[in-house]
């Protein structure tokens, strides 16, 4: 009787302030289309292991926001984005935003990571419009890309940080094919130096950097992506045998692989190579290689 009444007051409140309960995205266990959002991780709903998807009609009737963005690299001019803040959809979902970390996977083994505090800062947003129009009349990018299913954007890009030489870069994939949300501590326990460290070593200066860029496209374990097809451990063991080979091969791939997909990191410097090499042979030394 009790919680009967409470319910009734519970409901009474939703409807007096329609604004306190987020509104509830629909999830289908099966694919309808190909530009549904494949949904999965700690997403409440969704067994463990399982994928949803999310309608683009459904997408589009959660709050949107429109920008014109005017530094994002995949245009070449000032255009017009709108859609739905990955902040938004996560509420949308049931999840609690403030320990999740969402990676967006691309077609093509690229996955980018949005932790709550990259969110915080720079507003990140699934884009469901460009210049008004939907996916199908959307353009092709600078370089001939189909930007659909998904990009992802920002209103405005800053760089919020700085460890050594590299700076907070702006994460855009297009190609977004779903989202796969994580505990962001158990992702960052995963990719912590073994045997850790002072936040201000060369090792976890380079665990920093390793999560914002190697992590698109290098696996560890469960999370990053798989463009290339060396994960963590093989890159420990390079970092361990041959650091020279290493650190060129990071600033620029071309020099040391002229086939190389790689793109390059020119900007970064000896201290920052130093500290890329310092994390990933920290993975080989625990392994008494
Ligand atoms: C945009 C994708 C991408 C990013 C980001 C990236 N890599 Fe790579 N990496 C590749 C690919 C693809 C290969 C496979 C060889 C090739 O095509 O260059 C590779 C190969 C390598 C190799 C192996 C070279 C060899 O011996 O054959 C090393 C070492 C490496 N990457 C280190 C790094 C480090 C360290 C970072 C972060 C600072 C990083 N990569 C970021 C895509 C990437």
């Amino acid at each position: 009787m009790r919680s009967g009444l409470l319910l009734m007051g519970a409901a009474l409140f939703a409807t007096a302030f329609p604004g306190t309960t987020p509104q509830r995205v629909a999830l289908s266990a099966q694919r309808g289309s190909p530009q549904d959002l494949e949904i999965s991780g700690e997403v409440p709903g969704v067994p463990p292991g399982q994928k949803r998807f999310v309608r683009y009609a459904d997408l589009s009737s959660l709050p949107q926001v429109t920008f014109t963005v005017k530094d994002d690299e995949n245009f070449e001019h000032p255009t017009e984005l709108s859609g739905v803040p990955l902040d938004a959809l996560i509420s949308a979902l049931g999840i609690n935003g403030a320990k999740e970390m969402v990676a967006a996977s691309a077609g093509d083994g690229y996955e980018t990571h949005y932790p709550p505090e990259y969110r915080a800062r720079h507003h990140p947003f699934l884009v469901l419009r460009i210049d008004g129009q939907e996916p199908a009349h959307w353009p092709k990018g600078p370089d001939g890309e189909n930007y659909g299913p998904y990009l992802i954007s920002h209103p405005a890009f800053t760089p919020a940080f700085h460890i050594l030489a590299h700076k907070d870069t702006a994460q855009v994939p297009f190609g977004v094919m779903g989202l796969r949300f994580l505990d962001e501590a158990a992702v960052l326990k995963e990719l912590l130096p073994p045997g850790g460290g002072a936040a201000t070593s060369p090792a976890m200066e380079g665990y920093r950097i390793a999560q914002q860029n190697c992590l698109r496209c290098h696996r560890d374990g469960d999370i990053g992506g798989t463009k290339s097809p060396f994960g963590w451990p093989q890159m420990a063991l390079i970092a361990q045998g041959n650091p020279a080979a290493f650190g060129k091969y990071v600033v620029r791939p071309n020099s040391v692989n002229p086939e190389a997909n790689m793109p390059a990191n020119p900007d970064y410097d000896a201290a920052t190579v130093a500290a890329l090499t310092a994390y990933f042979r920290s993975f080989a030394a625990a392994e008494g290689k």
